[in-house]
C-alpha cells in the first residue's frame, strides 16, 4: 500500500472537556494516524481511554478542541450544514447496541432504507426491493424486511445495523464495540461478514474494540490508546512485535494460559490514574514494571521506531 491509498488522516486530535472544580479532562491528547483505503484500523484500549471520543470527531459528531481530520485531503471537522450532511454519506457507523439505536416501532425495511430516504436516493415504493438486496448482503432472509427489531436475535440485529450502514455505499464504516455485546460464536460470524464485505466492496473499517485478540485476527493496523494517548501503532499481523510495555501487558492478559486467563484487558494490575489527575511523565508509568526515572519526569513522544511502527515509550522492550 502506498501513501496514495491514504483516505483519512487523523492529525493531532485533542479533545478536552471541562470538569467540576475548574479541572480539565483530556479525553484525546494529540492522536495522529492514517487510514488506508480498504483496510481495517482497530483502536484498542481500556474503558475510558478516549476511543469513542476520537470516533465522534471522525464521525463529525463532536468538534475536537484542536487538530484536523482530513478525508481525501479535506478537513471534515470544520464542515457545517449541507457539506456536513453530505459527508455522512461516505462515513457510516455501527453501534454496540442496535436495539437502543433502532426505533422499536419501525420495521426492518424502514430502518435499513431510512438513510436512502433521507438523501432522496429511493422512493418509498422501492424500499421492499432495496431491503431485500441489502438483507442478502448481510446474509439475512428477505422476509425479515417486515419484522420489527425486537423479533430478532442480537446477532441478527447487528446484521441489520450493518445493512443500514451499507445502504449509502459508504467508503468508511466505523464500528464502536459493534461485536462486544454478542456471544463469541456470533461475534465470529459478524467479523467474517465484515471481512467478506470488505473484500467485495473495498470498504474501510475503523473498528473500536477492547478485545485485542479479536482485532488481531482481521485488522491491518492497530492503534493502542491509554488515557487519551497513543501508546503504539503497528501492523495487525506484527502484533507479536509490539514493543510498548502497555501493549505487551494487554497481549499477556489476553493470551495468557487458562489458569491465569484475563479475557478483559481491563484487569491489568495497578489502577488507572484518574483522567482528571494524570501523573507527570508517561501516563502508564505507575503500572509499568519497566519504568525508570525518565518515565516519571518526561512524557514520551510518539515516534516511528522502525518502518511504520510508532511508539511512545522511553524504553521500548526488545521484540519478544
Ligand atoms: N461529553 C463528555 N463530557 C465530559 N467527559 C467526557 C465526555 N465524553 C467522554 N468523557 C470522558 O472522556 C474520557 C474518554 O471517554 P470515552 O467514552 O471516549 O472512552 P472509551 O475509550 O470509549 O471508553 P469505553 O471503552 O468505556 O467505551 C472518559 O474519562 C470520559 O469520562
Ligand atoms: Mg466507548
Amino acid at each position: 500500500m502506498s501513501e496514495t491509498d491514504i483516505i483519512m488522516q487523523v492529525e493531532h486530535i485533542v479533545k478536552k472537556f471541562a470538569a467540576a472544580g475548574g479541572k480539565t479532562l483530556t479525553a484525546c491528547d494529540d492522536i495522529t494516524f492514517n487510514i488506508r483505503k480498504g483496510e481495517t484500523v482497530a483502536i484498542v484500549g481500556e474503558s475510558g481511554c478516549g476511543k469513542t471520543t476520537l470516533l465522534k470527531s471522525i464521525m463529525n459528531m463532536q468538534m475536537p478542541t484542536s487538530g484536523r481530520i482530513l478525508f481525501h485531503g479535506r478537513d471534515i471537522t470544520k464542515l457545517t450544514g449541507e457539506a456536513k450532511r453530505e459527508n455522512y454519506r461516505h462515513i457510516q457507523m455501527v453501534f454496540q447496541d442496535p436495539a437502543a439505536a433502532f426505533d422499536p416501532k419501525m420495521r426492518i425495511k424502514e430502518i435499513v432504507c431510512e438513510p436512502l430516504l433521507n438523501f432522496g436516493l429511493i422512493q418509498r415504493n422501492g424500499m421492499e426491493a432495496k431491503t431485500r438486496e441489502l438483507l442478502a448482503q448481510v446474509e439475512l432472509p428477505a422476509e425479515f424486511a417486515n419484522r420489527y427489531p425486537h423479533n430478532m436475535s442480537g446477532g441478527q440485529r447487528q446484521r441489520v445495523a450493518i445493512a443500514r450502514a451499507l445502504a449509502l455505499e459508504p467508503e468508511i464504516i466505523a464500528c464502536d464495540e459493534a461485536t462486544s455485546a454478542l456471544d463469541v460464536s456470533v461475534q465470529d460470524t459478524i467479523v467474517k461478514l465484515l471481512v467478506r464485505l470488505q473484500k467485495e466492496k473495498g470498504i474501510t473499517y475503523i473498528f473500536i474494540c477492547h478485545d485485542l485478540a479479536l482485532v488481531s485476527m482481521f485488522s491491518h493496523r492497530i492503534v493502542v490508546m491509554y488515557l487519551g494517548n497513543m501508546m503504539e501503532e503497528l501492523d495487525g499481523d506484527k502484533l507479536t512485535e509490539a514493543r510498548h510495555p502497555y501493549t505487551r501487558a494487554l497481549l499477556k492478559a489476553v493470551f495468557s494460559t487458562d489458569q491465569e486467563k484475563n479475557q478483559q484487558i481491563g484487569i491489568l494490575p495497578g489502577d488507572i490514574p484518574s483522567p482528571l489527575d494524570l501523573p507527570t511523565g508517561c501516563p502508564f508509568h505507575n503500572r509499568c514494571e519497566y519504568r525508570q526515572e525518565l518515565c516519571i519526569k518526561e512524557k514520551p513522544v510518539l515516534r516511528e521506531a522502525v518502518d511504520n511502527h510508532f511508539l511512545a515509550c522511553h524504553y521500548p522492550l526488545p521484540i519478544a
